[in-house]
């Protein structure tokens, strides 16, 4: 049913925590599941020198959650609001079509976590 690279990441999850002075933070939720991610953010010279996620869900919203924090890591703002959730579960070589939606909350909450970031750089230039 998964991918070896789901079930890899799945057991042995990359970054996980959480990182106290982030400068974006972002959470989406599934209602329909209930399960919930967080993705933290640093970011120096407009690059994410480092992130990581809290999940409170299924094993596939463990394992997208450890890939995005992967491709995102080390790519400025620009390249990481490009990850889509397609690339994600592709990246994964793919996911159970009713697991799809695990892996739209890594994407999604990647997104929320750098339109903070850019809300928070914004006020302080104001
Ligand atoms: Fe809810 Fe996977 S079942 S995120």
């Amino acid at each position: 049913m998964y991918s070896e690279k789901v079930m890899e990441h799945f057991s042995n999850p990359r970054n996980v925590g959480e990182i106290e002075d982030a400068d974006g933070v972002g959470t989406v939720g599934n209602p329909v599941c209930g399960d919930l991610m967080t993705i933290y953010i640093k970011v120096k010279d407009n690059r994410i020198e480092d992130i990581k996620f809290k999940t409170f869900g299924c094993g596939a919203a463990i394992a997208t959650s450890s890939m995005v924090t992967e491709m995102a890591m080390g790519k400025t703002i620009e390249e990481a609001l490009e990850i889509t959730r397609n690339d994600v579960a592709n990246e994964l070589e793919g996911l159970p079509p009713v697991k799809m939606h695990c892996s739209n909350l890594a994407a999604d909450a990647l997104h929320a976590a750098i339109e903070d970031y850019k809300k928070k750089l914004a006020e302080k230039e104001t």
